[in-house]
C-alpha cells in the first residue's frame, strides 16, 4: 500500500484525509506542533527545517508533498539527491516560494504579468515609484501569505522596516505596478510526473484585506477559460510541476490576464471542488503525486460558491452558531478546520451548489453571518 507524506499539518493536509481514505492509500503528516488541523493523520511532530527529521519522515513514505511552501529548498534538493520522491520537486517549488524567482521565470516564458522590478535600495524603489506610481505594490519575495508581506505604498519610507532587513527576504524586495484589475481569478491544474495534466474551470476569487473571502466556480464569463488554461499549462509544463498548482491572476477590463502568483499545492481557490467537481483538488493532488491517472475535473452542477470562515476574535465560537446555520441552510456544506481561533485566521469554509451564482453567493454570505453570530 502506498503512503503519501505531507509536510505541514494545516487544513490542506486535513482535507487530503478523506481523499486518501477513498483512494485506499495511507497519509502521513509531519506537523510542526501538537494539535494541528490535520491531527488525525499526524505521524511526526517536529521541525521541518531540520534535515535529519525530514530524512526520518521520508524513510516511511513513498512520496513527499506539502501543505505549505516553507521547507527550505536546499533541504529538499538534498532529499531528492538521496533518492526521495519530492513532488513538486524543489526546482519547480522554488517559483512558489520566491516571488522574484517566479517573476524572472514568467518573463523568460513570455507570460503576461504586471510590470515589476527587483529592489535592493530605497533609491531603486523611488525610481520605480517615479515610473509606475503614485501607488505601487511592494512584496517580500519569501515567507508571505494571506496578504502578509504585501504593501501598497507611495514612498520608500513606508517599507523602511523591510529595506533595513533585506537579508531576511533573500537580499531584495519585489516591486510591482498596482494593477487596476476588474476582478481576480485563479486557475487550478494538476500534473503528474509522466506529464498528464488536467485543469479545473477558471474561478473568480474575491479577496478582502488581501485574504481570499469567496470563490465562484466557474468564473462567470466563459471567454477567459481558454487563455487562462493556456497560461496555466505553459507554467505547469515550463516548470515541471507535479501535483496541484494554482495560478492566481488579475483580470483586466479589456479581458486580458496577468499572472499574480503561484501556489504548488491544493489552494483555497480550489476548495469548491470537494463538492463542486467530479474530482476534488485533494484527491487529484494525491493521484498526481503518486503518478496515478487523473480524474475528471468537470463541475457536478452549474456553479459552486465557496465562502471562507475567518476568525472573528480569539474564541472558537463558530460551533455555538453552527447548528442555527445548518438548520436555516440545509443545502450548504460545512467545513471547520479545528484550528485555534485568531482574528482573520482561516478557520473553515462553506460551499453551496446551484445554478445562479449570485443567489449562491448571497446564501453563502448569509450562512456565514449566522456562524459569525451576526444575524
Ligand atoms: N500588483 C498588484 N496590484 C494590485 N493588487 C495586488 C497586486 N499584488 C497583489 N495584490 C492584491 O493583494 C492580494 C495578495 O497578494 P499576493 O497574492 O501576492 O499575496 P500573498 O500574501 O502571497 O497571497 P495569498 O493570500 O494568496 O497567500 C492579491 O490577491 C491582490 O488582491
Ligand atoms: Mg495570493
Amino acid at each position: 500500500m502506498q503512503t503519501v507524506g505531507v509536510i505541514g499539518g494545516g487544513q490542506l493536509a486535513r482535507m487530503m484525509q478523506p481523499a486518501a481514505i477513498a483512494l485506499g492509500i495511507n497519509l502521513a503528516v509531519f506537523a510542526e506542533s501538537e494539535g494541528s488541523s490535520a491531527h488525525g493523520a499526524v505521524t511526526k511532530v517536529g521541525d521541518y527545517t531540520d534535515l535529519a527529521q525530514l530524512r526520518e519522515f521520508a524513510k516511511d513514505v513513498d512520496v513527499i508533498t506539502f501543505d505549505h511552501e516553507h521547507v527550505p529548498t536546499e533541504l529538499l534538493r538534498q532529499l531528492e539527491a538521496e533518492g526521495v520522491n519530492v513532488r513538486p520537486g524543489p526546482a519547480a517549488l522554488i517559483h512558489a516560494q520566491n516571488k522574484l524567482v517566479m517573476r524572472k521565470k514568467l518573463a523568460e516564458l513570455g507570460l503576461p504579468q504586471p510590470n515589476w522590478a527587483e529592489i535592493t535600495s530605497p533609491q531603486e524603489l523611488e525610481q520605480f515609484i517615479g515610473i509606475h506610481g503614485p501607488k505601487i505594490v511592494v512584496k517580500t519575495p519569501i515567507g508571505g501569505y494571506d496578504g502578509k508581506g504585501v504593501r501598497v505604498v507611495s514612498s520608500a519610507a513606508e517599507v523602511s522596516d523591510w529595506l533595513e532587513n533585506l537579508e531576511s527576504f533573500g537580499g531584495s524586495l519585489l516591486a510591482e505596478q498596482k494593477v487596476d484589475f476588474l476582478s481576480e481569478a485563479a486557475q487550478l491544474i494538476a500534473r503528474r510526473p509522466s506529464g498528464e495534466a488536467k485543469t479545473w474551470p477558471l474561478v473568480q476569487t474575491i479577496q478582502s484585506g488581501g485574504v481570499c473571502s469567496e470563490v465562484i466556480a466557474p468564473y462567470p464569463s466563459l471567454s477567459l477559460s481558454e487563455p487562462a488554461a493556456d497560461i496555466t499549462h505553459s507554467i505547469a509544463n515550463g516548470l515541471g510541476v507535479t501535483g496541484v498548482m494554482a495560478v492566481e491572476m488579475f483580470v483586466l477590463a479589456d479581458g486580458s490576464l496577468l499572472v499574480n502568483e503561484l501556489a504548488m499545492r491544493p489552494h483555497n481557490s480550489g476548495h469548491f471542488s470537494i463538492e463542486g467537481s467530479n474530482t476534488s483538488q485533494f484527491e487529484q493532488h494525491l493521484r498526481a503525486v503518486l503518478d496515478l491517472p487523473l480524474g475528471d475535473t468537470g463541475m457536478r452542477g452549474g456553479f459552486a460558491v465557496m465562502v471562507n470562515l475567518l476568525g472573528v476574535d480569539d474564541k472558537n465560537s463558530f460551533y455555538e452558531h453552527y447548528p442555527t446555520a445548518m438548520a436555516r441552510y440545509p443545502s450548504v456544506s460545512f467545513h471547520l478546520y479545528q484550528k485555534t481561533a485568531r482574528l482573520g485566521r482561516k478557520m473553515g469554509h462553506l460551499t453551496v451548489l446551484g445554478s445562479n451564482h449570485e443567489e449562491l453567493l448571497e446564501t453563502g454570505r448569509k450562512a456565514r453571518s449566522l456562524i459569525y453570530g451576526e444575524a
